[in-house]
């Protein structure tokens, strides 16, 4: 057994904050039940209290003890847990979490993470994991300990799990009126097609730039790297850092240019997986300006428009 696993369950218990890997991106995790412990999270990343918090458990026996599960939701769990997807249900209040955690909300958003250090400590330690992305609220979320490190002090314990693998947030659904539809929340790893082609059901899109979005936290300027963001950009301008997607004529860039390529092969879960890590670079670089290539609106591709298009708002 790692013995910074043994540490984190220790540290958990007694109401510590630990950032954790999962298979999307780095979560800041804590007793879901412990207020105190919910608290800091919220602290420590800025985050208004209007927003709620997923809750991760280890498996779906857990997941029922927490919220109400229709058939329809159960289907999902069933073909997608452990995995990038998080479900909104209604919440039990006997479970005992903690009301900050879903923002006085009746629902709770749930979702067993398949990264294995996340599940070897959710199973260790049996708690209900309450993790927003471990990052400043509104700042690019983190796929490595070391953006972690980078972007958030007065975390007690980091372990490290390497690249997170998806490198985007989970998709999050709620099922609607009858289990009739899905009702899409945030577009992330697992697709619309993924989930019209497990349920037969139709995926309706909720329109987050409304004023009081389903999902609070889909606030529209997010995902903020320090440069500014341009997106579909075709040639170069000088002093502007480059995010490329499919085959890039280094050539004709010019040497100076800050060049990342999401996926040299045009491959969108390959670029999926680097899009934040190609933000931090490019802050790292210090431009002022970042260039995007176009990049698909298809299967993960809509994932990836919708964090840049948030990175881009101002
Ligand atoms: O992949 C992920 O989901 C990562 C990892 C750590 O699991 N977590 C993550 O958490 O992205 P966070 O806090 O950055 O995003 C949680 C989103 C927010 O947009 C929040 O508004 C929404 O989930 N949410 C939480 N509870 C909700 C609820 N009851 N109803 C609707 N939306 C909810
Ligand atoms: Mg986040």
């Amino acid at each position: 057994m790692r013995l910074d696993v043994v540490r984190a369950v220790e540290v958990l218990s007694g109401g510590g904050l630990v950032a954790l890997p999962t298979e999307t991106v780095y979560g800041l995790a804590a007793d879901a039940r412990q207020t105190a412990a919910v608290e800091r999270i919220f602290d420590l990343k800025g985050r208004p209290h209007f927003n709620p918090l997923i809750v991760h458990v280890e498996n779906q026996m857990k997941a029922d003890e927490i919220g109400v599960f229709t058939p329809g939701a159960k289907r999902l769990v069933d073909v997608f847990w452990p995995g990038p997807l998080t479900l909104v249900v209604p919440l039990r209040v006997s479970a005992g979490i903690s009301p900050l955690v879903s923002a006085g909300l009746e629902t709770i958003a749930l979702r067993a993470p398949a990264h294995p250090l996340a599940q070897l400590i959710l199973s260790r330690s049996g708690l209900a994991l309450c993790a927003p992305s471990a990052n400043i609220s509104g700042r690019v979320s983190p796929t490595s300990a070391d953006h972690v490190r980078a972007g958030l002090n007065g975390i007690d314990l980091i372990v490290d799990g390497g690249l997170c693998e998806k490198g985007l947030e989970s998709t999050i659904v709620q099922m609607g009126e009858g289990d009739k539809e899905i009702i899409l929340l945030r577009p992330g790893p697992v697709t619309v097609e993924n989930l019209q082609g497990a349920t037969g059901l139709r995926v309706v899109a909720t329109d987050q730039d409304q004023e009081a979005p389903l999902t609070p936290g889909a606030l529209l300027k997010h995902y903020s790297p320090r440069a500014r963001v341009r997106l579909d950009v075709l040639g170069r301008s000088v002093g502007e850092g480059v995010l490329g997607f499919g085959a890039e004529d280094l050539s004709l860039l010019g040497k100076d240019t800050p060049f990342y390529n999401l996926s040299e092969a045009g491959d969108l879960e390959e670029a999926a997986g680097r899009l934040f890590a190609g933000l931090h670079w490019m802050d790292g670089q210090g431009v002022s300006v970042i260039g995007v290539r176009p990049i698909p609106k298809h299967g993960v591709g809509i994932a990836i428009n919708d964090r840049l298009e948030r990175a881009a708002a101002k």
